[in-house]
């Protein structure tokens, strides 16, 4: 099994399960010591990756819990590498049952977190001159599913942030990229009816459902240090779902 991350100390964000809970085992794998941010206790997830992992619960909507884990990772760590900005909700409503709450919390958890994120871990990343963002969008923004407005003002917000940053934060060493999933087989996708999921992954070149592995080898390369000179990007890994234009 490869090192490329010894001594990175890695974030995952919506670690508990899914998608985050297998970024954080592959990173683990390679050797960083991870960070599990989970609205839930992400236990489930500690006990696989063992003693590399630390665990915190926190809502990734706020502020003042950034403050608290940029603080703990200060005092544990004396540094964060990498973030992986991954929790995400994706609650579904057409634009006349859409009510400015759902809207609100989509744009909150979604979108605000990443930089909230980047406020209280940039300063850490500096202080070392290297660090990793990659921040978890969607393929559905070039997918005209129902229902999902506000979720698509998410992600693209995402890869508006992640493009901005890119720039602001490239002199620290600090690169930030966006990583597009197809529909993923995960606990949050799993009560959508199987005809929903499969009229998705038939657009697809390769055809079949995706599965959260799928993302953990582009993650594992965007934050090495052989990505140095990838930023600022939204790297599609969805098996041929997204067109461009
Ligand atoms: N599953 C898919 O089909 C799919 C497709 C494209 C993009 N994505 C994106 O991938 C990411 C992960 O999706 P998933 O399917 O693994 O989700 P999931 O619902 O299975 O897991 C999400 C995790 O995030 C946590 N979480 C949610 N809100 C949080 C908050 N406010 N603070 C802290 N933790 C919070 C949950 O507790 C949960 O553990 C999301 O950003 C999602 O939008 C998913």
């Amino acid at each position: 099994m490869s090192k490329s991350h010894s001594g990175r100390i890695a974030l995952v964000t919506g670690a508990g399960r899914g998608i985050g809970r297998a970024i954080a085992i592959k990173l683990a794998e390679l050797d960083a010591k991870v960070i599990l941010v989970d609205r839930e206790d992400p236990g489930e997830t500690a006990a696989l990756i063992g003693s590399a992992a630390t665990s915190v619960q926190a809502d990734v909507s706020r502020d003042e819990e950034w403050a608290r884990i940029a603080a703990l990772a200060d005092a544990t760590f004396g540094r964060c590498d990498i973030v992986v900005n991954n929790a995400g909700i994706y609650p579904t409503a057409r634009i006349e049952d859409l009510t400015v709450e759902t809207w609100r919390r989509t744009l909150a958890v979604n979108l605000d977190a990443h930089f909230f994120s980047a406020r209280h871990l940039v300063p850490l990343m500096r202080r070392h001159g290297w660090g990793r963002f990659v921040n978890i969008s969607s393929s559905s923004i070039g997918t005209p599913l129902p229902g999902n407005s506000h979720y698509m003002a998410s992600k693209m917000g995402v890869i508006g942030f992640v493009r901005g940053l890119a720039n602001d934060v490239a002199e620290f060493g600090i690169t930030v990229n966006a990583v597009l999933p197809t529909i993923v087989q995960t606990p949050g996708t799993k009560d959508a009816p199987p005809e929903f999921a499969e009229s998705v992954w038939r657009q697809q070149a390769i055809k079949r459902f995706s599965e959260p592995n799928d993302l953990v080898g582009p993650i594992a390369f965007l934050t090495s240090e052989d990505a140095h000179f990838i930023t600022g990007q939204a790297l599609p890994v969805d098996g041929g779902l997204y067109k461009v234009g």
